[in-house]
């Protein structure tokens, strides 16, 4: 997507062909900057530190992460300790399993001599697929969007006021936008493409505390590609709910359980019931990658990372004198915790759109709000991942 005007990917090759070029989203709004990684090392601390972050970035950026070991040293001892360290950068997102698993394979497969070559050609195959995977979200979503515009539009010529339907307004949460991605995005990857096509739509942006990747990112992306959107703090959907002004809602996960269980930025849970009280459409946007086939109870078998209480009684802003600075908002003494991630459970969630089409409810009955019917629609997109053969009775990944 374009950053003033240039098109950028989240992650790419640095000019000298080996270096690992991301862009700092610790920095955003306030700074566009880029990082030049040249490390194992670099990369843990990147995703670690949320330089990068956003599930399917965090699964590119741990692909790449294995190039520049292999790079570093082409040993098995390496390969074992890219992988370890890499994995334990952040728990809850399953693409990081994915991408390290499917690079392992790769590597070990091969004498030592092709790892590194072989390294960055798997983890640049890997970005691109994550691209393709994107665009064929937003094409799908983009559909929904497309047919509540024109419900919308024949809802107002109803009416037969003089006043006509002004856009599709959709409720987001955190940033699963192009910079949670290669490009593209999860959730805003349909708005994009509705955007482009000439759909009217409008983004409520959720600020998303403690980190703030509504305000910092998803309303920056927005901004630099001309969507119409607007900040909201966490606790207003509700209300926007109640009075008519959201016609739907599309949010990201960082994994998704093979029921349609959905794990993503905490506060995703309490839109998506509120959602559900208002009869509000919640969708959820995904790559493949991002479901656990393994699971199906995600509140049960989802580790939620939770980091550092410092995130929750400081916040980072810009002076008056240009500078980024972190200020401290919260007592002295006051205790905090600071949970990343809440689980949705599949009864409140209306469809997954993922790169195959959209699983929804009603796969046998157009009113089910059975679960089963979410697991059935999904397993059917995904025939060859959905076999029982993949399901673990304690939830650990095979
Ligand atoms: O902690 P973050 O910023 O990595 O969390 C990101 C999210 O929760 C996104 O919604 C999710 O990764 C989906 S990204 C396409």
């Amino acid at each position: 997507m374009n950053v003033q005007g240039e098109a950028f990917r989240t992650i790419f090759l640095a000019d000298d062909g080996w270096r690992v070029t991301i862009i700092d989203q610790t920095v955003l709004p306030h700074q566009f900057q880029l990082l030049h990684l040249s490390s194992l090392s670099d990369m843990a601390t990147a995703i670690s530190d949320m330089q990068v972050r956003g599930a399917p970035l965090i699964g590119a950026a741990a692909s790449y992460g294995m190039a520049l070991a292999m790079r570093e040293d082409t040993s098995d001892t390496m390969l074992a300790n890219a992988y370890n360290t890499l994995l334990a950068t952040r728990p809850t997102a399953v693409n990081l399993h994915w991408a390290l698993n499917e690079m392992k394979a790769v590597l070990v497969a091969i004498p030592e001599s092709q790892r590194e070559q072989l390294a960055y050609q798997k983890a640049a195959e890997l970005c691109d697929e994550d691209v393709a995977i994107c665009s064929a979200i937003g094409d799908h979503g983009c559909q929904l969007i497309e047919s509540l515009w024109e419900k919308k539009k024949q809802e107002k010529q109803k009416e037969k006021t003089t006043s006509s339907a002004q856009a599709v307004n959709i409720l987001t949460h955190c940033n699963a936008g192009w910079l949670a991605t290669v490009d593209w995005g999860t959730a805003l990857s349909p708005i994009y493409k509705a955007h482009n096509a000439g759909i009217p739509v409008h983004v409520w942006v959720d600020e998303t505390r403690p980190r703030n990747q509504g305000f910092n990112l998803t309303a920056w992306e927005l901004g630099q590609h001309g969507v119409p959107h607007t900040i909201v703090v966490d606790n207003v959907g509700g209300h926007l709910m109640q009075h008519g002004q959201v016609d739907m809602c599309i949010v990201g996960t960082d994994r998704t359980t093979r029921s349609g269980d959905v794990c993503n930025k905490i506060g995703t849970y309490l839109k998506a019931l509120a959602a559900f009280d208002n009869h509000i459409p919640f969708y959820v946007a995904l790559p493949s990658p991002t479901i656990d086939w393994s699971i199906r109870d995600g509140v049960a078998d989802i580790p939620i990372e939770e980091r550092s209480s410092r995130e929750v009684t400081h916040i980072v802003g810009l002076t008056k004198q240009g500078n980024t600075e972190e200020i401290q908002i919260a007592p002295d003494n006051s205790a905090a915790i600071n949970y990343g991630f809440d689980v949705t459970p599949a009864r409140l969630i209306t469809g997954l759109i993922t790169e195959r089409g959209v699983a929804s409810r009603g796969v046998n009955n157009a009113n089910s709000k059975d679960d089963a019917d979410l697991e059935q629609s999904l397993g059917q997109l995904f025939p060859e991942k959905s076999s029982n053969d993949n399901l673990s009775l304690n939830g650990s990944l095979k």
